[in-house]
C-alpha cells in the first residue's frame, strides 16, 4: 500500500481528482469502478471542474458503481443512480450505456448479482476501483463478516451503516434494510484501488488497519493484501497514526 497525506478534505479531493485524471490520460477506456458517499462528493466536483476546463474527458471510458440500495427505484433521490447522475454523469461526457449500477429493483437480485459480476469482467475488469471506508471497515457495502472472496451480492445493512447513511433520509426507518454490492472479490480483482479517507470518523479505522491482522471482521484488512492500493487521507483521518504507523502503510 501507499499512503499519500493530505492536508484537508479539499487536499485529498485534488489528489483523488488527479490521480484518476493520470489513468484516464494513460488509457482513455479506463474501466473506472466509482463509489458514493460524502468522502468522494469533493474529487466529483473536481473531476467536473477538469472535465469543464477540457483536461480530460470520459467519453472512452465505462464506469462501474459498487453498489446499490435493494427497492429503491434509479428516479428516487436516495438511490445510488440518482447520486451519481446528479453529482457526477450529468455533468461529463462519458458515452450512453457506458455508466453502471446494479439493479436494486431487480426482480430477482441473485441473477442481477451474478449479471453484474459478469457485466465487470466482460469489460475486462475494473482499473482503478474508489473507495471509501465505513468506520467498520465495510469496502462497499460489504459488512463486518463477508467472506474475502465474495461476488455481487445482496446483503443486509447493519444498524451502524443504517444510521450513518440516515443523514440522507427523512428518517432512519426509510434507509433500506437491504442493498446489492460488489464482494470483497470482486473489489480485490481491480487492478489498482484508491481508498479515500477524510475526517476524525474515519482516524479509528485507519488505526486498525494499521494494527490489526487481516480480518473479515475488519473488511478494509484484505486490502494489505492487494499489490495496488493507494490511501489518501488527510490529516484528521490520520491523527491516531505516529509517524512509524504511517510508514506501516506504506509497505
Ligand atoms: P462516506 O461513506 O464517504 O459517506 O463516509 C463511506 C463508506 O461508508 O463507505
Amino acid at each position: 500500500m501507499k499512503l499519500i497525506e493530505a492536508k484537508n478534505y479539499q487536499d485529498m479531493s485534488l489528489k483523488a481528482a488527479e490521480i484518476i485524471q493520470s489513468v484516464l490520460a494513460n488509457k482513455p477506456d479506463a474501466v473506472l469502478g466509482l463509489a458514493t458517499g460524502g468522502t468522494v462528493l469533493g474529487p466529483y466536483e473536481i473531476l467536473i471542474a477538469k472535465y469543464e476546463e477540457d483536461s480530460l474527458s470520459f467519453k472512452k471510458a465505462s464506469s462501474v458503481n459498487l453498489d446499490e440500495y435493494v427497492g429503491l427505484p434509479s428516479d428516487h433521490p436516495n438511490s445510488y443512480y440518482y447520486y451519481m447522475n446528479e453529482n457526477l454523469f450529468k455533468h461529463v461526457d462519458f458515452s450512453a450505456n457506458q455508466t453502471h449500477l446494479p439493479n436494486g429493483v431487480a426482480d430477482d437480485i441473485e441473477k442481477e448479482s451474478e449479471r453484474y459480476e459478469n457485466l465487470i469482467d466482460g469489460l475486462g475488469g475494473i482499473d482503478l476501483q474508489l473507495l471509501g471506508i465505513g468506520e467498520n471497515g465495510h469496502i462497499g457495502f460489504n459488512e463486518p463478516g463477508t467472506p474475502f472472496d465474495s461476488a455481487t451480492h445482496k446483503v443486509k445493512l447493519t444498524e451502524s451503516t443504517r444510521a450513518a447513511n440516515a443523514r440522507y433520509f427523512d428518517s432512519i426507518n426509510e434507509v433500506p434494510a437491504h442493498a446489492i454490492t460488489m464482494g470483497i472479490g470482486s473489489i480485490m480483482k481491480s487492478k489498482q484501488i484508491l481508498l479515500l479517507a477524510s475526517g476524525v470518523k474515519k482516524a479509528g479505522i485507519l488505526e486498525k488497519i494499521v494494527h490489526e491482522e487481516i480480518s473479515e471482521e475488519i473488511p478494509a484488512t484484505i486490502l494489505k493484501q492487494h499489490g495496488n492500493v493507494i490511501i489518501i487521507a488527510d490529516q484528521d483521518a490520520l491523527s491516531k497514526l505516529n509517524s512509524a504507523h504511517k510508514q506501516l502503510l506504506n509497505t
